[in-house]
């Protein structure tokens, strides 16, 4: 959600390093983009409505500029107009900003009393005619800056030029991901390392609260009190290719095949940290309870977490949407772990409900794929899914991951709690090191998922039926299926529907199913006859061979006889390339689907 990119260089080609920088962040969702540059001593703004080859088009690539900001935005406050794109500008000073600002209407009020006119419905732009107004008065941007953290409530990362001080960019950070990338001849600020990888894996990360003051040959910290402050320069491990597309249509499919590589590389990484270190996994078996929040498919991997944890190491969890959390009573006490999932690390209500547990002194983990991301930084420790860059809004490969995570903890607890016999356990460490393989295979069947899709692709509401664990795991087959193809669809347990829902069955309404627990089969198939009895064709997805003889079933997915702790992820496989191919046969924006946003750093 948003991105922001700013560079000082000396090299002159200020506009081509920020119309790069933005392509890269298209990913993380916008609706409307927009850059400002020095030239001829002055500041020239180009934004425009929509996708960023609508900027390209009005912009001039053979100017010369020294110096300039640059924004995707995903509006919050006012349409997704030009005019409401960023950048903005009051007085002197041009703004790009990612976020909130919540008192923007108490501000504007007192700003229009001294005679400002706003041009745009923005919350950003009433912060640049502050920051205008502060600078007008103290004619020092340092000061300027002071001032404004202390009057503006809400979430900000801020780039501001100053036109008296045209070779220098202020960088200002609340709550939203702000970096400033470090190299030869020029500086960069960026909200992920992705905008400037082609320049430099070198960066700063910049903390709630601080301000940076970057020009091509200076990047200087500063705390709210003006003082200055040093800061840890970090590395990227990633290269400027590891987010290409290689040769895949799209990224959701090129992440959907890596798979068995970052399954692989997960568990390699979680088993050998959760061996190493034993008084963390001693810890983490002695809580009483845990409370898993996070937000859509990382919530979804928190059901399947939750369904291990419970049944296998015997800790009673809670999953919890973060949006919910933090404004409800969750009765916490220091023996309730708390376990943050995100892919991001960035998400606003993620990170507002682990910064209300931490103020409660509550023990926190996170399992998070955006190394030294917000959240990743905030708990007290973090285990790295090991996905690698993901590009694709609709989550796939660090879904698998995050879920891969738990079940290796839940095993590990229940290994370290004596629970499981010798032989489950060589059969489950067995069943890790076949996942990879086990994909493949499964990967390699993308015919038959083609085959569903131009079966579904023309209704407009589907079912996703399940019990247990399969009813976790159908959650998010089901919001794949809404996020990249747009049908409407609706995911209940299985044994829920006659209680209201099968109302809503007909033949036009298919059903995709699955049924992977020996002990709920029958009553899953009971469930999905009932359906099929109204008409509606079935999709089933399944372990047990000898459900496959049901002449109701229009179609079968069979998958290999595995254990609880892998099979959550051979179930996925299925759900994501039926949703990915029902997308693709609609001709949908599969990577960049509509209103979404990749990193959602808005609460
Ligand atoms: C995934 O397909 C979604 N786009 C979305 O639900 C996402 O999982 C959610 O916003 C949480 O993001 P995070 O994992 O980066 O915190
Ligand atoms: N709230 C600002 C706006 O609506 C910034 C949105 C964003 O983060 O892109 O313009």
């Amino acid at each position: 959600m948003c991105g922001i990119i700013g560079v000082a260089t000396k090299n002159k080609q200020a506009i081509s390093i920020l119309l790069e920088g933005l392509e890269h962040l298209q990913y993380r969702g916008y609706d409307s983009a927009g850059i400002a540059f020095i030239h001829n001593n002055g500041i020239q703004i180009i934004k425009s409505q929509g996708q960023i080859e609508a900027l390209k088009q009005k912009v001039d690539l053979t100017i010369n500029s020294n110096l300039g900001i640059g924004h995707t935005r995903w509006a919050t406050h006012g349409r997704a107009t030009t005019n409401n794109a960023h950048p903005h500008q009051c007085g002197k000073i041009t703004i790009v900003h990612n976020g909130i600002i919540e008192n923007y209407l108490t501000l504007k009020e007192e700003l229009q009393q001294k005679g400002c006119v706003f041009q745009s419905d923005t919350d950003t732009e009433v912060a640049c005619a502050l920051l205008d107004d502060y600078y007008a008065q103290y004619q020092d941007m340092k000061q300027t800056i002071r001032q404004f953290m202390k009057a503006i409530q809400g979430s900000y990362a801020i780039a501001a030029i100053c036109m008296d001080e045209p070779n220098t960019i202020y960088a200002i950070k609340k709550d939203s991901p702000l970096l400033i990338g470090t190299s030869s001849n020029q500086n960069f600020i960026a909200s992920d390392i992705q905008a400037i990888l082609m320049h430099t894996n070198h960066y700063y990360l910049l903390d709630d609260l601080e301000f940076a003051i970057i020009t091509a040959d200076s990047t200087l910290f500063y705390n709210q009190d003006g003082i200055e402050i040093m800061k840890e320069e970090k590395e990227a491990s990633l290269s400027a290719n590891s987010a290409s597309k290689a040769c895949y249509e799209h990224y959701m499919l090129k992440e959907i095949y890596e798979q068995p590589t970052t399954l692989k590389a997960t568990i390699e990484t979680v088993t050998k940290l959760l061996k190493t270190n034993t008084s963390l996994l001693s810890r983490l078996a002695s809580y009483k309870r845990i409370d898993i929040v996070a937000c859509g498919t990382a919530m979804h991997a928190g059901l399947v977490g939750k369904y291990l944890l419970e049944t296998y190491a015997h800790i009673p969890v809670s999953v919890e949407l973060a949006s919910e959390y933090r404004y409800k009573q969750n009765f916490l006490d220091p023996q309730v772990l708390v376990i943050i999932v995100s892919q991001s690390g960035e998400t606003a209500d993620s990170l507002a409900a682990l910064k209300m547990v931490k103020e409660k002194h509550i023990p926190t983990l996170g399992i998070v794929n955006v190394v030294d991301s917000c959240i990743a930084r905030s708990v007290d420790y973090v285990i790295y899914t090991q996905a690698g860059p993901e590009i694709a809004v609709a989550s796939t490969k660090a879904y698998t991951a995050q879920v891969i995570c738990l079940s290796l903890l839940a095993f590990s607890i229940a290994k370290q709690k004596n629970l499981l016999a010798e032989t489950q356990i060589e059969m489950i460490e067995k069943d890790f090191e076949q996942l990879p393989e086990l994909i493949s295979a499964l990967l390699a069947n993308r015919d038959d998922y083609k085959q569903i899709a131009t079966n579904l692709y023309s209704h407009s509401d589907i079912f996703y039926l399940g019990r247990g664990l399969d009813y976790a795991l159908m959650q998010e087959g089901s919001l794949k299926l809404k996020e990249i193809s747009y049908i409407h669809s609706e995911c209940y347990p299985a044994g829920e529907l006659k209680h209201g829902t099968i109302s809503l069955i007909t033949e036009k309404t298919p059903v995709i199913a699955s049924a992977t627990n020996s002990i709920l089969d029958d009553k899953t198939i009971s469930n999905l006859k009932e359906t099929a009895a109204r008409g509606a064709p079935i999709y089933l997805i399944t372990n047990n061979v000898s459900l496959s003889n049901d002449p109701s079933i229009t179609k079968y997915i069979l998958l290999p006889s595995t254990t609880d702790f892998v099979l959550p992820i051979l179930v996925s496989i299925p759900l994501q390339l039926i949703a990915y191919e029902t997308a693709l046969v609609k001709g949908c924006s599969i990577d960049k689907p509509r209103n979404l946003a990749k990193s959602v750093t808005v609460e």
